[in-house]
């Protein structure tokens, strides 16, 4: 299997489980413990929480170990925000995560004014657009520096100066930048940042959020006033120390190899003749991050194929997956939903070789020979990749359902087509009646009686 899902998560490397392992041990101690046992464990986290504001040119101070990058963004902007530095208007870029959206979105239902800066047909926000929007009462302008659907990266540092002439906090998501780009906050003129620890080689369940030491900050956990009363809780020592271990391991080296290895995936891919288009921008984006849309193609039909031939990508964000939602990053750059529903996205870390990366494109191209392939085959495809998931052979139940989806639809627009996909799905029926709705509701839009009779044994009639 060729894992090129690197922007969804990543396997937790050895030397960091090795860091970890005696603070899930001899070290279990509870920090906030006065005696050896606590002491060693408090050690611990403290030289993590120290390496960590080492590598971000931070002070520890300023660093708060959270559970990952959803509660690193959550807390950044709601805590910054109700701490009301300046007002009660917050801006964001269209093409934030949805920890970031939807935090702001939360901030507009108490009341707050929340602006979206646009993006270019790239991805990139531009600087004017900053300066229009900001107001004197604009409190916090979080702009992420690079994107996980397209790996654009943004100009953090023209933005962040722009903001700081008017005295407004800057927050980043580095989510996906961390282990690829220097996340010094001078550098990048930044009062917050959030990172991940599952994207870089430590275990989910884990991310640290910077917040300069006078940028105002409401905490939103409240209890026994660990990490200087940020974030209440005990602290979750192994992580932290995973983390300080993940981030040392990933920093430094050049990525110089990794971007050549990606353009020339990304070239290949172009060159094959599958109608793909690369989406982000063409330089400034992650050195392990190659996106296409596939006009034309189901996106989710081109990553059952490649899955298929060994290659796991994914749609763009993980949290979508399944959704049929096409994606907000795309259709802020201008794609219509049509295409933005096609996208693709490839995600690889520093040790991918180009080996692996050429015979991912090889498969890509092979969706070119299946591009004869009528519609029907193609849906056939989903079928019977439902059936096999059904049996315990695969994914789980989004994936099942996304296929049933995808069936269900075809059904209901070909009625011939219908009946094939019916017969295709007759062997389903021996199974344990595996997602037995749908494939029941299927059944009443065909409404033949040999597919009635197959998948509707034991369910209500459809
Ligand atoms: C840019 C970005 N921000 C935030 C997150 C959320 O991080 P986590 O999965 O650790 O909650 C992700 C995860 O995909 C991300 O890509």
């Amino acid at each position: 299997m060729i894992y090129l899902d690197e922007a969804a998560t990543t396997p937790v490397k050895r030397e960091v489980m090795e860091a970890m392992w005696p603070y899930l041990g001899p070290r279990f101690g509870n920090p906030s413990s006065h005696h050896e046992v606590g002491e060693a464990a408090a050690a611990g986290l403290e030289q993590a929480r120290a390496d960590v504001a080492t590598f971000l040119g931070a002070r520890p101070s300023e660093i708060t170990f959270t559970s990952g990058g959803t509660e690193s963004d959550n807390t950044a902007i709601k805590g910054i925000a109700l701490a009301q530095p300046r007002g009660r208007h917050v801006i964001v870029s269209a093409v934030e995560h949805p920890a970031v959206l939807e935090s702001a979105a939360w901030l507009g239902r108490l009341g707050y004014d929340v602006d979206e800066l646009p993006v270019d047909r790239f991805g990139m926000v531009h600087p004017e657009s900053l300066d229009a929007v900001l107001r004197d009462d604009t409190t916090l302008v979080s702009v992420q520096l690079a994107n996980n659907e397209v790996g654009t990266i943004q100009q953090v540092e023209t933005l962040s100066r722009i903001a700081a002439e008017r005295g407004v906090p800057f927050h980043t998501d580095a989510v996906q930048a961390a282990g690829w780009m220097d996340l010094d906050v001078s550098r990048l003129g930044v009062q917050a940042l959030s990172i991940s620890g599952h994207k870089l080689g430590a275990p989910k369940g884990v991310g640290v959020l910077h917040v300069h030491r006078r940028t105002p900050f409401e905490p939103l956990i409240h209890g026994g006033g660990q990490q200087g009363g940020r974030r209440s809780g005990t602290e979750a020592v192994a992580l932290a120390v995973g983390m300080a271990a993940a981030l040392r391991l990933a920093a430094g080296g050049d990525p110089g190899d990794v971007i050549e290895r990606r353009d020339a995936f990304i070239a290949r891919v172009l060159a094959e003749n599958v109608g793909a288009q690369l989406t982000g921008h063409p330089a400034h984006r992650l050195p392990g991050s190659a996106s296409f849309v596939f006009p034309g193609r189901s996106g989710e039909s081109v990553l059952l194929d490649l899955e298929r031939h060994g290659v796991v990508s994914s749609s763009g964000s993980a949290c979508a997956a399944g959704s049929d939602e096409p994606s907000h990053v795309l259709t802020a750059m201008g794609y219509d939903r049509e295409v933005a529903q096609t996208a693709v996205r490839f995600t690889f870390g520093r040790d991918v070789t180009g080996e692996q990366l050429d015979l991912a494109a090889g498969q890509v191209g092979v969706l070119g020979a299946g591009g004869a392939r009528t519609h029907a085959a193609g849906d056939l495809d989903h079928v019977f990749r439902a059936q096999a998931i059904g049996r315990g052979k695969g994914l789980g139940g989004v994936r099942i359902e996304h296929a049933l989806q995808h069936a269900f639809a075809v059904a209901q627009v070909d009625k011939d087509h219908a009946t094939v996909i019916a017969a295709a799905m007759n062997p389903a029926a021996d199974g344990d009646g595996f997602a037995g709705q749908r494939f029941g509701d299927l059944a009443a839009v065909v409404g033949t009686h040999h597919f009635g009779n197959a998948f509707c044994k034991g369910q209500s009639e459809p």
